[in-house]
């Protein structure tokens, strides 16, 4: 893994762009002093989307379920290019379902604001603009798609707010419709305390916001989670984590 470009628009958003072993660009954010974790893992930042999450979308698929989904930590949005294109390769017409919903959280309006307006046509900066392409062209070459198709449909999805980005998720967040699918990619304990404590984990898991059948997944193995998780209903399904990693926790709720 190698550092490759440094970005920068005011001292509270610093960025490090770095190359994972998998080709796929991964980044940190610094603030003041401190530098953040990595995004993603060092092993291959688009490898860990489609091993740790995308199992969350062929799940829904498989049992027709609802598509409705709940995805923490926007970061650079490699889950929502992800769901967007496994759909468009598996079943397109649910993206025009009224069902179909991203809702994602995100605390640095930088990302938002980068993510939206990249994909809506507008100009960003370019190491973002390069980002996002690779990740595109990755999953358009994985999910046997055109680049520019994946492109139409998430600017579809983000003008009718289908993708929806909103800013932190908290204790006090409401979501706007209940979901089948939660994708919690938060930053370790250690870099978001916040997002790990309990009454936010209680917040994501409560009743009125999962439907009947749900899945969640998460790169983490933390026991609160899974804890949590059990009380909610949801069943733990043995998974091996990510690139030699003991364990990630990929549950489902089956009422
Ligand atoms: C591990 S990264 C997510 C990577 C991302 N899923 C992707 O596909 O690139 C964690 C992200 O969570 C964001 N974050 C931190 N606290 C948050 C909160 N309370 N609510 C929503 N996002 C948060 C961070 O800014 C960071 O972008």
């Amino acid at each position: 893994m190698s550092l490759f470009a440094h970005f920068s628009n005011s001292v509270e958003f610093s960025v490090n762009f770095f190359k994972t072993i998998d080709h796929s660009i991964s980044i940190s954010l610094q603030e003041a002093e401190n530098i953040s974790e990595l995004m993603h893992s060092l092993q291959g930042a688009f490898s860990e989307t489609l091993y740790v999450y995308s199992p969350v979308v062929s799940f829904l698929l498989d049992k027709q379920e609802k598509i409705s989904l709940l995805s923490i930590g926007l970061g650079l949005g490699y889950i929502e290019i992800m769901v967007v294109s496994q759909l468009l390769a598996r079943k397109k017409s649910i993206l025009d379902n009224e069902d179909f919903c991203i809702q994602s959280f995100e605390s640095n309006k930088n990302l938002i604001c980068f993510f939206k307006d990249f994909f809506l046509g507008k100009a960003v900066p370019v190491l973002f603009e390069d980002t996002y392409k690779d990740i595109v062209s990755k999953m358009a070459v994985y999910y046997n798609l055109a680049a520019i198709d994946i492109m139409n449909y998430m600017k579809k999805l983000i003008f009718n707010n289908k993708i929806i980005l909103n800013s932190k998720f908290t204790n006090e967040t409401k979501l706007v419709r209940p979901v089948s699918g939660v994708f919690f990619d938060a930053f370790s304990i250690k870099s978001t305390p916040d997002l790990w404590q309990i009454n936010v984990i209680k917040n994501v898991l409560q009743e009125k916001n999962l439907l009947n059948y749900c899945c969640f997944a998460t790169y983490a193995s933390r026991s609160i989670l899974k804890k949590e998780l059990k009380e909610c209903n949801f069943k733990i399904i043995p998974k091996v984590g990510f690139s030699g990693k003991r364990e990630c926790i990929f549950a489902i709720k089956e009422i």
